[in-house]
């Protein structure tokens, strides 16, 4: 699924992260679709990872910041992704690439963050631009 300007929150940091977090998915995808190696999709989630957490903690210091009434919803939505997100890698490292890991990210995970982007932190969005 491809970024849309309809999407935006109007924070440019914020709307340049999920882009970007789109980007990743998007590679993520593409790359289970076709075929990669243990090596590559180790990578991929190393980053997604580490971009993922750096995205969660500059979201929610612009909530905080606003005060956004939904701020601990968000906290919550991000730290049970976190926890979830770790739970996969775990399987992966302990299981290798599975028909199950591959399934779950090309699914659970990646439309978990698309998701989230749309919907959830749309939410934000109107509240912050309804603050300006
Ligand atoms: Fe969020």
């Amino acid at each position: 699924m491809k970024w849309n300007k309809k999407y935006a929150l109007g924070i440019a940091v914020i709307d340049a992260q999920h882009k970007q977090l789109f980007h990743i998915n998007d590679e993520l995808e593409a790359g289970l679709q076709t075929g990669i190696r243990p090596e590559e999709l180790d990578a991929m989630l190393t980053r997604l990872g580490k971009y993922a957490v750096r995205h969660f903690t500059l979201e929610e210091k612009h909530m905080a910041a606003t005060e956004y009434p939904g701020l601990v919803e968000q906290q919550e939505a991000h730290r049970s992704f976190t926890a979830r997100f770790a739970e996969i890698r775990d399987d992966f490292t302990k299981n290798g690439m599975t028909g199950t890991i591959i399934n779950t990210l090309q699914g659970e995970l990646t439309d978990w963050i698309r998701e989230h982007v749309t919907i959830m932190d749309q939410q934000f969005g109107k509240y912050y631009n309804e603050q300006q």
